[in-house]
């Protein structure tokens, strides 16, 4: 049972919440999910967390700061990996430096994606890439007081994403290419930020949670469902990551399960799938609503 005097982030009371990084997709579905709290969204342009931040922020304390702020440009961080590191690993510890009840979302890539079978949090890491590593070092930097979130293919209405490529590119293409030998859980974040709202309200234990989408697919058979739920008429060509050839490795099958006790469970990819083009408007049948 939660002591609402002692325990105030778990309370139904309005908690003063920070979230980082708030213009990102996940930042964006945190608002929507924890505005019933008293919220301080800030974005990148409002907080840089390369630097300490703002005076203010640190002499008025929240209850909950949920760290969605990151370097997410998994290529580009091959090339500049000490960018990368300031943000994902440097701009952790200033976040946590707050002092504040702490959620820092971290990734698959964090493992290599060999194990044959789902990883859980007690699976040993190994990140083949300079993104991979950099989140590794933030969720360290993040402190052993820290819920930290590893999720996966991480989509919904709105930035930079997979289901909202795919929708342009079968706008412009009758067919793309789409690699099929990378499995993983495609997770919508309306459905991530329910559940991370879950283990912060539940006060559950801190420490790494896995909290990815049920189920599991490569990035082609995710396209295939896309234009077929949004009734488009574009032909999938599936190929191998080598042909793609970008910079940065990506792990072979990196699908996140939870071993821990109580862990919030995450709907199917293909349910998230439906309530982001319900968000973006489409329906099955690919008519605006
Ligand atoms: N996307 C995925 O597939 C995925 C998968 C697993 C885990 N994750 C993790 O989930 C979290 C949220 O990712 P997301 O998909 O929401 O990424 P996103 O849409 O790229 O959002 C990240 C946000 O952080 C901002 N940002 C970048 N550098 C910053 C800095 N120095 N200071 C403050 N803000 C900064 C970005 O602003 P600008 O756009 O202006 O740079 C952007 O608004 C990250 O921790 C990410 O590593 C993502």
């Amino acid at each position: 049972m939660v002591d609402e005097h002692t325990d105030p982030v778990a309370t139904r009371r309005r908690r003063r919440v920070l979230i980082t990084g708030a213009g990102g997709q996940l930042g964006r579905a945190l608002a929507e999910t924890f505005a019933d709290d008293d919220l301080v969204a800030l974005s990148h342009k409002e907080w840089d967390v390369t630097s300490p931040g703002p005076a203010g922020l640190r002499s008025d304390p929240f209850d909950l700061v949920l760290h969605a702020a990151a370097w997410t440009d998994v290529d580009g961080a091959e090339s500049d990996a000490q960018g990368a590191a300031a943000v994902n690993v440097g701009g952790t510890a200033n976040v946590a430096a707050l002092g504040a009840p702490l959620v820092a979302f971290s990734t698959d890539y964090v493992f290599d994606g060999r194990k044959g079978e789902p990883y859980v949090e007690s699976d040993g890491p190994n990140p083949l890439s300079a993104y991979g590593r950099t989140k590794l070092h933030g969720e360290a930097a993040a402190g052993p007081d820290a819920w930290v979130v590893r999720s996966s293919w991480l989509f919904g209405p709105t930035g930079h994403n997979f289901v909202r490529t795919m929708l342009r590119l079968a706008e412009e293409r009758d067919e793309v290419a789409v690699v099929d030998d990378q499995r993983g859980s495609p997770t919508y974040v309306g459905h991530l930020a329910a559940a991370t709202r879950e283990l912060v309200d539940r006060a559950l234990p801190r420490g790494v949670w896995h909290l990815a989408a049920g189920g599991d697919c490569t990035w082609a058979d995710f396209a295939e469902a896309i234009f077929e739920e949004a009734s488009l008429d574009c032909r999938v060509r599936r190929i191998t990551t080598e042909e793609l050839g970008r910079p940065a490795p990506r792990p072979p099958a990196a699908v996140l399960r939870s071993e821990r006790p109580g862990a919030p469970p995450l709907p199917h990819w293909s349910e998230g799938l439906r309530d982001c083009l319900a968000a973006l408007s489409l329906t099955a049948d690919g008519d605006p609503k």
